[in-house]
């Protein structure tokens, strides 16, 4: 690979290596939600006092980078500039790409069955595989013209992605690893994220995802609506749940480095790929609300009952995106962690249930207090609208006998959910996988009949 420049960091560490190779030390970052930053890898690389001077500073080229409406309400307005080596027009034209296992088209699935559905995790791949190369299309809705609903991916790789830079024009990307670290060098800084950590990458960013552990695998939401938010709290009051400081945003990285390089967009559905003689991580400094960003779900604040009584999940949102009616997301993204349960006399485990909304689960680490075996790291289910679902027969049983005089603590668990206002809907290979678990309703087969009238 052909390397002409150098790798800059806002603390000055040079680093000689081109794409792929890896950035050379930690990266750094700002803290906040949604904050105005204002960040230069060089010094004095930001213009002051305005925004598209007629000549930047270092000769850089400035952008705009929108990821809403220009009208959109101040509080909900997403832009940032970019003071950049080279404008994001500057590339060959894209031509269409083989999508592999990446479905954009949520019309042309099959029929969406309403059983209840899990898989076991997706094999780590047995050939060189990058981050792009490895998602697998599990569900979805609406789609990504109408902005509107997300897609659920997989991802299994074992290679970092090298002459390789990807885009969604699709929908932000909330990128859930279950194994391995990941380095993801994006436009506007670089982050290293781990299991237990969520990353969340802008509409139309570009990156590159590093391996540092060789292999990995995790979950992708593509938002195609309304952008991420933090939910409000209510009668919770001003703190709890995810606090805004713990969210952390890269500072200004770039890199300076010419060759031979490819780059990837999703685009309403599709894969294309253009040919780009220079990486396009090359945006020197920055400013605005509109930046990639991450959390670490162990610095959750759980908020739970201490009297009676298992709450809706809703007090376990991290993140949601609304939905045009108040009240009803578009999608929520949910978390249950370690945490103590104090509920008298209550049934202590997620209770049965069907809803109006749908909701496809993974597991990061450990077990789910709701069902005893099946539900693995790295696996998943769903259960759509409607159809029942809760804790499995061993579950019930040992929960329905348990002391619930004194707190006990659920530890060694981290499962999420990415729960949606309308019907996910399984790919064809998500329906015919050999991961899918076809005897999943045997785990209610054996709940008995409990009752007698003469009994109270
Ligand atoms: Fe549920």
């Amino acid at each position: 690979m052909e390397n002409s420049g150098k790798t800059m960091r806002d603390d000055s560490a040079v680093d000689e290596t081109g794409p792929g190779a890896g950035a050379d030390t930690a990266p750094r970052y700002h803290s906040g939600f949604g904050n105005e930053f204002a960040t230069e890898a060089l010094p004095g690389a930001l213009p002051i006092g305005q925004n598209s001077p007629q000549k930047a500073p270092y000769n850089l080229y400035a952008e705009q980078f929108s990821g809403t409406a220009f009208t959109a309400p101040r509080s909900h307005n997403r832009r940032s500039w970019l003071y950049r080596i080279r404008p994001a027009a500057v590339h060959h034209p894209f031509q269409p790409r083989a999508a592999g296992h990446i479905v954009g088209d949520f019309n042309s699935v099959p029929p969406t069955p309403p059983n209840q559905l899990r898989w076991n995790p997706l094999p780590m791949p047995a050939t060189p595989t990058d981050f792009i190369d490895g998602w697998v299309t599990m569900a979805g809705n609406g789609s990504a013209e109408s902005m509107s609903g997300c897609a659920i991916h997989l991802y299994a790789a074992n290679k970092s992605m090298q002459g390789r830079f990807f885009y969604s024009a699709d929908g932000e990307l909330l990128v859930v690893p279950q194994q391995g670290r990941l380095r993801i060098a994006t436009e506007l800084g670089v982050l290293d994220v781990e299991p237990f950590e969520i990353a969340v990458i802008p509409r139309g960013c570009r990156f590159r995802v590093e391996l540092p552990d060789g292999a990995a695998r995790g979950y992708i939401c593509e938002n195609h609506g309304a952008l991420f938010r933090l939910p409000d709290l209510g009668p919770i009051g001003s703190n709890g749940l995810a606090n805004p400081r713990d969210f952390l945003t890269p500072q200004a990285w770039y890199e300076d480095v010419e060759g031979s390089f490819e780059l990837v967009a999703k685009f309403n559905g599709l894969l294309w790929s253009a040919a780009i003689d220079h990486s396009p991580l090359d945006v020197v400094a920055w400013h605005g609300n509109y930046a990639p960003y991450k959390y670490d779900l162990r610095r959750f604040n759980t908020i739970g009952s201490i009297s009676y009584d298992h709450p809706d999940p809703s007090i376990f949102l991290v993140l949601h995106s609304a939905s045009d009616t108040p009240g009803v997301d578009a999608i929520d993204f949910a978390i249950f962690p370690p945490r103590w349960l104090a509920a008298e006399n209550t049934f202590r485990p997620p209770w049965f249930h069907r809803n109006v909304a749908s909701e496809f689960m993974g597991l990061i680490h450990g077990a789910y207090d709701a069902k005893a075996e099946g539900f693995v790291p790295g696996g998943a289910s769903l259960h759509n609208c409607m159809s029942g679902h809760g804790p499995d027969a061993d579950t019930f049983n040992k929960a329905s006998q348990a002391d619930t005089s004194k707190p006990h603590k659920v530890t060694d668990t981290m499962a999420f959910m990415f729960e949606t206002r309308t019907v996910i809907k399984p790919t064809r290979y998500a329906l015919e996988t050999s991961q899918l678990q076809g005897d999943y309703f045997e785990c209610w087969q054996s709940i008995r009949k409990n009752f007698s009238p003469e009994s109270r």
